[in-house]
């Protein structure tokens, strides 16, 4: 939804001063009853908190509610009486207690939901007599539900799910006859489920899901014949479930999981072959699966997983063709683990693990190619791993533990490139190790531990660059010494060694591990000194070895060794975090930076002492010093030549390193790195900021700080930034409308993924096309996430920008605060770029001074008016044509995009909604793409 103040926050601000009162003196073509429903409108919203008024800045008295106020829609014969009020997701906060429900006798749907409204649902909400829609869901209402809803007898939908509604579930919406869908799940309701609920015999929909009901489900819900959907799960429901409920021979979907109802799973529950979701789990089920679920083959989804359900599963469940996810873990199972799996060819899990599972894992198994999570741990399976699972190239997860599978880890493992989660402990595998292990790429947890390993360690094992949430390989026969490679896991935060004959002394690599939480190297045959390291010093356990030594609770003092002095350290005059990636370098610059700067103000102007540190870095082979005099070297000390970009906070090189790698160095100002405040948090952000891995993200290799100069070392991208590459007509060619529609879609999961998925998440603040970077195939990375933050910005610049509509949200003048909108604003504007071919900036101008002018100038100077512009004459006209199937995708963005721009920061949607949208397939499109204007896409006074 658009307002009509789209880009013009002046308008919305001189709104706001209007009273409503003043309608009276307003157009007299407006009939009695619109009058009084604009008056109980207007009213309304002078009730809501007033920094959300101005988000109904169309809401005037001067104007037509039914053409021109955002969200009001009226009857189709021209009597202009408001039948519908849709404000979904406008962030409106406020009550409804003071909206007059009595003034809008012939209103039809009322949906407010997704909004931040509170207090009661009023009882006089029973004067909208006419309602057949109501949506109240996702806000804040609270307290009981107000017994006058069952007067609404005309009600067909009524939501007001995710709320925080409490007291007993309704029993008074017994003649609410009409309605199909009825959901007021993700409340607080209490009480048993009323058996009234089964006198609604059109429900097609009903969900009481995430209350804390209790009882027993009451036997009338098996009168609702016509119900597709029934969700009831997560509340607190015992007892058996009634026999009634096979008589839902239409359900598609059917939640009951996380209960405690108790009996056998429903007979005929997949009689009509319609059942697509069945989610029974964690409850307390009993006896053997139904046969009816056996030839179910509409099931996508099926979870009967922690229960107490027996049978032989090989005989029990056929072939599901449509079959995603299937979960029968935590049951007594036995049997065999079917070849029919492999059959089901759209299945991305299957887990049975905790049952009584016997025989060998068939290489059919491998079969099922878009297997993603396989999980068959803690059964009594036996034989080899099947290097048929090689073939699982999708394959995420692996667990076979406690099991008794024998014989060697096949070397087909190495080749599964997505393989994160590894775990095969507790089997009586043997041999060694494979280096092809080292292969995984992706590897986040590896367990090998309670089998019988022997040999050395793989030194492949440090490949594993993301392991990170544990290193598990105790209680095997590995000998030898421990890789120093292994030192390399700067992620791991578990690594178990414990109960095996490794031997030696535990490499300094270990130094560097400063991620780590939880060590164990117990029951080994290791000495000499523990590593200079935290962990190492408070929480690891080393008992049982012959000799480590240190200067810990319970560890022997260690001979002095002036190499192992963290004093030492000190001497260093510059170091660099760089995880290089492959055999590069990875260095603390903790340690040298908080240096640098105590010993800067020490003494200033100091000159640059070199210092023996020993064999410290001698691991890596580099040290700080060297990769700084490597970066100096590479670019001639920072010769124009090598400048590849000038930004605002400083210049980017590219450098060849002496190990034949290209990074991209941005060079900081000086200014803006002598200003920092909080230089502790600063080395924590970068340090953070290394550890970021996105496809659509540019690696921030580490940063390196010098009396002279400070750079931040990036991966290099060959194709430079997008601003670049629409400059120049042939790359501008090359980027079609497919690469540009999968380029915006790159930059929106970053955004996502920066915002939503990183702990914590960080905001960019300077998203433009000069820091986003093409590679060789043309996909999209963004660069300098959350380095805008760190150095400092300058203020001058940015009221410029904002000023020139260039990337900064208008809201960023007056607030100067920061938020996850202003990347949304940021990168609607880059979207446009991309698919215009520059930046469109003229274009904002005009739409937005167009909106904002008042009726009675009219744009008459514009050729004509921007809302009637054509979407192909914006468009690049480098490139021909979409395709029709492109252009559906093409409109679909660029309206997004204009909602990303709105000049109102609550209407733009967020990166998760944005995300979600572009991933959401396209409805072909009402009219020729030719004859699509901006004004359709910009939506302003859609009626709903
Ligand atoms: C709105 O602001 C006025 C004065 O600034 C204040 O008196 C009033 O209580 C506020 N109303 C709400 C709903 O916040
Ligand atoms: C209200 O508008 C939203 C967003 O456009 C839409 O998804 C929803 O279906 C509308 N509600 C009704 C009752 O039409
Ligand atoms: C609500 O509107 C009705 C007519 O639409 C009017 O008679 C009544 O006085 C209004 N109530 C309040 C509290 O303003
Ligand atoms: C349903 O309607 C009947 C007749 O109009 C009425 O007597 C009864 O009280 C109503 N039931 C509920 C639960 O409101
Ligand atoms: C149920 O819906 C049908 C049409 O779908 C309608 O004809 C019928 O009147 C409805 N029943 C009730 C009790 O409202």
């Amino acid at each position: 939804m658009i307002s009509k103040g789209l880009f013009s926050p002046l308008l919305i601000i001189s709104i706001s001063f209007l009273h409503y009162a003043s309608f009276a003196s307003a157009s007299s073509s407006i009939n009695e009853q619109e009058k009084l429903e604009a008056e109980s409108l207007l009213k309304w919203k002078t009730s809501l908190e007033n920094e959300t008024q101005s988000l109904l800045s169309s809401w005037s008295p001067s104007k037509t509610p039914c053409k021109y106020w955002v969200g009001i829609g009226c009857s189709s014969n021209g009597s202009s009486i408001i039948t519908h009020i849709n404000l979904t997701s406008m962030g409106l906060t406020g009550t409804l207690n003071h909206f007059n429900f009595t003034s809008f006798p012939n209103l039809y749907s009322l949906d407010l939901h997704d909004n931040s409204l509170h207090g009661n649902i009023p009882p006089h909400i029973a004067n909208l007599s006419g309602l057949a829609i109501l949506n109240l869901g996702s806000n804040k209402f609270s307290g009981k539900i107000t017994h006058r809803v069952g007067d609404l007898v005309k009600l067909e939908v009524l939501i007001l799910s995710k709320n925080l509604l409490s007291g007993p579930a309704p029993y008074f919406l017994g003649n609410l006859t009409n309605l199909s869908i009825l959901n007021l799940g993700n409340n607080h309701l209490s009480g048993s489920i009323p058996v009234e609920i089964g006198r609604l015999r059109n429900l097609t929909e009903l969900r009481l899901n995430l209350n804390m009901l209790n009882g027993s489900i009451p036997a009338s819900l098996g009168d609702l014949l016509s119900l597709q959907v029934l969700s009831l799960y997560g509340n607190n429901l015992s007892g058996f479930l009634p026999k009634e409920i096979n008589k839902l021979t239409n359900l598609r979907l059917f939640f009951l999981s996380n209960n405690s109802i108790s009996g056998l799973l429903p007979e005929n529950i997949c009689h009509g072959v319609i059942l697509e979701d069945f989610c029974a789990s964690n409850n307390r089920f009993w006896g053997t699966v139904p046969k009816g679920l056996k030839n179910c083959t509409s099931l996508t989804r099926l979870r009967l997983d922690r229960n107490n359900l027996i049978g032989n599963i090989s005989e029990d469940f056929g072939i599901y063709p449509k079959l995603d996810y299937v979960d029968l873990s935590y049951n007594n199972f036995h049997g065999e683990v079917s070849p029919n799996w492999g059959k089901c060819q759209l299945l991305t899990s299957l887990k049975i693990s905790d049952n009584q599972i016997t025989g060998k894992i068939l290489p059919e198994i491998g079969e099922s190619s878009l297997l993603h999570v396989l999980d068959l741990s803690s059964n009594n399976l036996e034989g080899e791993i099947p290097k048929e699972l090689g073939n699982l190239k999708s394959l995420y997860n692996l667990t076979l533990s406690r099991n008794n599978l024998s014989g060697n880890i096949p070397l087909e493992i190495g080749t599964l490139p997505d393989l994160s989660y590894l775990d095969l402990s507790g089997n009586n595998l043997s041999g060694s190790i494979p280096k092809k292990i080292g292969d995984c790429s992706s590897m986040l947890y590896l367990n090998l531990s309670n089998n019988d390993f022997h040999g050395e360690i793989p030194a492949e094992i440090g490949n594993l660059e993301w392991l990170q949430v544990a290193l598990d390989l105790s209680r095997n026969s590995l000998s030898g010494e421990i890789p120093w490679q292994v030192g390399k896991l700067i992620k791991l935060e578990i690594l178990d060694l414990s109960h095996n004959q490794l031997t030696g002394s535990i490499p300094s690599s270990f130094d560097e591990m400063l991620s780590l939480r939880l060590v164990d190297l117990s029951y080994n045959q290791l000495e000499g000194p523990i590593p200079d390291n935290k962990v190492f010093q408070e929480a690891a356990v080393l008992g049982n070895n012959l000799g480590l030594c240190g200067n810990f609770t319970g560890l022997k003092i260690c001979l002095p060794s002036p190499l192992k002095n963290k004093k030492n350290r000190t001497n260093i005059a510059i170091l660099i975090t760089i995880p290089f990636l492959g055999s590069l370098i990875i260095l603390s610059m903790i340690m040298g930076f908080l240096y640098v700067v105590r010993k800067r103000r020490r003494n200033t102007g100091s000159e640059m002492r070199h210092s023996n540190h020993g064999n410290l870095f001698s691991v890596w082979s580099y040290d700080g010093k060297l990769v700084y005099e490597d970066i100096r070297e590479a670019t001639e000390n920072f010769d124009a030549k090598y400048c590849i970009g000038i930004g605002g906070t400083g210049s980017v090189y590219k450098a060849k390193l002496s190990t034949g790698q290209i990074v991209a160095v941005k060079k900081l100002h000086p200014s803006q790195y002598a200003e920092l405040k909080d230089q502790k948090a600063f080395v924590s952000e970068i340090q953070a900021l290394t550890k970021i891995r996105h496809r659509n993200i540019v690696k921030l290799h580490g940063f390196c700080s010098h009396a002279q100069e400070s750079f931040l070392v990036y991966e290099y991208l060959e194709r430079g930034s997008l601003a670049k590459i629409l400059k120049n007509e042939e790359d501008a060619k090359e980027l079609d409308w497919i690469k540009r529609i999968d380029f915006v879609k790159g930059v929106a999961n970053a955004l996502c993924y920066m915002h939503y998925d990183s702990i914590p998440s960080i905001i960019h603040r300077d998203i433009s096309s000069n820091n986003i970077l093409l590679d060789a195939k043309y996909e999209a990375h963004v660069s300098d996430f959350g380095t805008a933050r760190l150095v400092k910005v300058d203020s001058s610049n940015c009221t410029v920008l904002a000023g020139t509509y260039g990337y900064i949200a208008p809201e960023f003048a007056y607030t100067m605060k920061v938020t996850k909108k202003c990347d949304v604003y940021s990168f609607g504007i880059v979207t446009l770029e991309i698919f215009m071919g520059h930046h469109p900036g003229e274009l904002i101008c005009s739409l937005s001074s167009s909106s904002s002018l008042s009726s009675s100038e009219t744009s008459s100077s514009l050729p004509s008016s921007p809302h009637e512009m054509l979407l192909r004459n914006v468009l690049d006209n480098r490139l021909p044509s979409p395709t029709p199937k492109v252009a559906e995708e093409v409109v679909a963005i660029i309206k997004m995009a204009f909602t990303c721009i709105d000049a109102n920061p609550q209407v733009r949607p967020t990166m998760q909604h944005v995300c979600q949208e572009l991933s959401t397939p396209r409805q072909t499109l009402s009219e020729p793409f030719d004859e699509v204007t901006l004004g359709k896409l910009l939506n302003v006074n859609e009626i709903v």
